[in-house]
């Protein structure tokens, strides 16, 4: 079956399985060249793409200019610190006054709810736009390279495995992007965990085990994820003390032995050490987290390359 190339990735919601796993099958296809070398040059030769960042990443705007430099393409890494948005500027004037000067895929990430989704309405028909974050609403390519690191571990079928999602689900478009592509993708037993105050609405939680006492939520799981305590956006006394949230939802090495042998722990990042996951487990053996930093790269060379038709 052959897709229409999507023209905006603003939310893994409503791709579908097929379109999911073809997505992960391009980023499959670019990990050879994603820790460099110069195969891909011409991929994206004479294109341009900015970096567009309204709140503030490590990750996320380093793979994508990583990512679009791999594939050859000019980059902008737009410093929002040192521009005319601090003299009131819009974004969306910001945005139309980059597209004027050429830049043909903007990967914006902004504090706003559908910030980015706006945007893309006011795009010319040329224009790309890649949602690297908006509000707690979607983080798309953080929720791909998660899936494409799960497929990696555990396989195509996702139909088999438990994932559980712990922590601050409430805050988190990482939380969000994962569980519309789990669902998607078919995975059945789809747990969350966390207290009542940073927990979701049941839109979010739709087909989800949802509990809040981590150790009986770990039996038999396969994939942990566990979520950043979204602190800058979070208002005031949501957690009782950064102690009591580690030692009632933090993963250490003694909770972890209820996970099946094999299981494996993921963390989009940055983490809070000592607060939602322990050192020994986010450096152990079963941590994935820094094959989720290079599949991201991938990720984004893929996502890149099809969104600009290359
Ligand atoms: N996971 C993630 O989005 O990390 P950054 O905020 O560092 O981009």
């Amino acid at each position: 079956m052959t897709l229409p190339r999507l023209r905006h990735l603003l939310t893994l919601d409503g791709l579908g399985e097929a379109r999911l796993h073809a997505l992960l099958d391009e980023a499959e296809a670019m990990l050879p060249h994603a820790r460099g070398g110069t195969a891909l040059r011409q991929v994206l030769a004479g294109r341009t793409v900015c970096n567009l960042f309204f709140e503030n990443s490590t990750r996320t705007r380093s793979s994508f200019q990583l990512a679009a430099q791999r594939l050859g393409a000019d980059v902008l890494n737009f410093d929002v610190g040192a521009s005319s948005v601090k003299k009131g500027e819009t974004a969306l004037d910001t945005f139309r006054t980059l597209e004027a000067m050429g830049v043909e895929a903007f990967v914006v990430r902004h504090a706003e709810d559908g910030a980015v989704a706006a945007l893309a309405d006011a795009a010319g028909p040329g224009t790309a736009l890649l949602n690297a974050g908006d509000g707690r609403s979607n983080h798309p390519t953080q929720g791909l390279l998660d899936m494409l690191t799960l497929r990696r571990h555990k396989g195509r079928d996702f139909s088999r495995l438990s994932v559980l999602v712990v922590g601050d689900v409430k805050h988190s478009r990482v939380a969000r992007s994962d569980l519309q592509a789990l669902r998607q993708l078919g995975c059945r037993d789809l747990r969350v965990c966390g207290p009542a105050a940073l927990l979701p609405g049941p839109e979010v939680l739709e087909g989800c085990t949802v509990g809040q006492e981590l150790d009986a939520m770990l039996e038999g799981v396969d994939v942990l994820m566990m979520l950043r305590l979204q602190r800058e956006r979070m208002e005031e006394g949501l957690v009782p003390s950064l102690e009591a949230y580690f030692a009632d939802y933090g993963l250490d090495a003694r909770r972890l032995a209820r996970a099946k042998p094999d299981a494996i722990v993921m963390h989009p990042g940055p983490m809070n050490r000592g607060v939602e996951i322990a050192a020994e487990v986010a450096d152990g053996p079963r941590s994935v987290i820094l094959e989720q930093v290079a599949n991201g790269v991938a990720v984004r060379m893929a996502v890149l390359s099809h969104l600009l038709g290359a």
